[in-house]
């Protein structure tokens, strides 16, 4: 009998909350707060909560954001976002997830920062699959604060495993510069606080030489680096992990031609490349189809598959014991 080995267990390091609205979560996220939907048709709501293809960029890519979050606004949507989504994950086949949110997005109604998390920490304890969260901090030119208060209860919050695990950096990368928040880094550096920072997206390859200067050990997409010999030796000598989005990177043109995609060239290199969504519902995709989209775009083989996989183990802001599990799970 023919082995069995195609892979469908995976791991997505890189979700945004908000980014994973489905239309079935925005119905029942909805229903539990009296809202009312701007439509009650499953396919115009479909086409609110995700990306048009008229979507030139980035800025673009972020205004899809307003209708989800409009839907996370109280503690139990919070919470229920956080079960719903994992629980769709884990249906797809996803074994672990890191979610991330940024807190400050959910105080339109009033609702403080930490009190966002310990909502989201209570969705993350009813998951039917293991995860942590990452705290967002958002570019922009006013809200110094609220990132230092994101930095400040992820000190306090740090756990190694089944909590808040790390901050990253979101947002308009094109319009507020990585070295902007060169002191804020410094200072999650000094609390040991992991990080992660959204660089070489819609900003350039030294962004992510800037990211990696200020301590980053993961870089969220990093695709545009692609070309550019120095920043590629940097992440590879530096052992820096690339959380990899795909379909998100085609749609906010941070690649112009996806048949050049460089996920393979750089796993080829030797780079610790990982695979994941980044906005799924948005997107209109899962982790498994990101997989398969691989495959038949690069004619990925199931050996890099299985590293891709691996090197999110490695990747993982998490306990030794949890890698350890994630890869005996995966030991196909
Ligand atoms: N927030 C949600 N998706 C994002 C992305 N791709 N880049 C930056 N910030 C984001
Ligand atoms: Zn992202």
């Amino acid at each position: 009998m023919k082995k069995e080995n195609n892979i469908n267990h995976y791991i997505d390091l890189h979700a945004h909350l908000d980014g994973c609205i489905t239309v079935g979560i925005a119905k029942k996220l909805a229903a539990l707060q009296k809202i009312t939907l701007p439509s009650a048709a499953d396919e115009e709501l479909l086409s609110i909560l995700s990306v048009p293809d008229t979507c030139e960029d980035l800025n673009d890519f972020l205004k899809c954001f307003d209708l989800p979050l409009s839907l996370l606004q109280t503690e139990e949507s919070l919470e229920e976002a956080v079960y719903l989504v994992l629980s769709e994950m884990e249906r797809d086949g996803v074994i672990y997830a890191e979610l991330r949110f940024a807190p400050q997005l959910h105080t339109q109604k009033g609702m403080p920062q930490e009190t966002a998390i310990q909502a989201a920490l209570r969705g993350l304890k009813k998951s039917p699959i293991p995860g942590n969260l990452i705290l967002c901090c958002m570019r922009g030119d006013s809200n110094q604060k609220e990132n230092l208060e994101t930095l400040e209860l992820a000190k306090k919050y740090l756990v190694k495993d089944g909590g808040v695990v790390a901050i990253d950096l979101a947002g308009a990368e094109a319009l507020f510069p990585t070295e902007n928040y060169e002191d804020l880094f410094a200072k999650a550096g000094e609390y040991q606080v992991p990080f992660t920072i959204h660089a070489g997206e819609a900003g350039d390859a030294d962004d992510v030489k800037t990211a990696i200067h200020m301590g980053a050990t993961r870089i969220g997409h990093g695709v545009r680096i692609a070309g550019n010999e120095e920043v590629m030796q940097l992440v590879k000598d530096t052992g820096v992990f690339l959380e990899m989005c795909p379909t998100s990177n085609r749609q906010t043109k941070a690649v112009e031609e996806m048949s050049a995609y460089p996920l393979k060239t750089f796993l080829e290199k030797g780079l610790k490349v990982t695979l994941n969504t980044d906005d799924p519902a948005i997107e209109r995709t899962t982790l498994s189809r990101e997989f398969q989209y691989m495959e038949s775009l690069l004619n990925l083989t199931e050996e890099q598959k299985k590293q891709l996989l691996l090197h999110s183990v490695e990747a993982a802001f998490t306990s030794k014991d949890r890698k350890q599990k994630l890869k005996e799970q995966l030991l196909f």
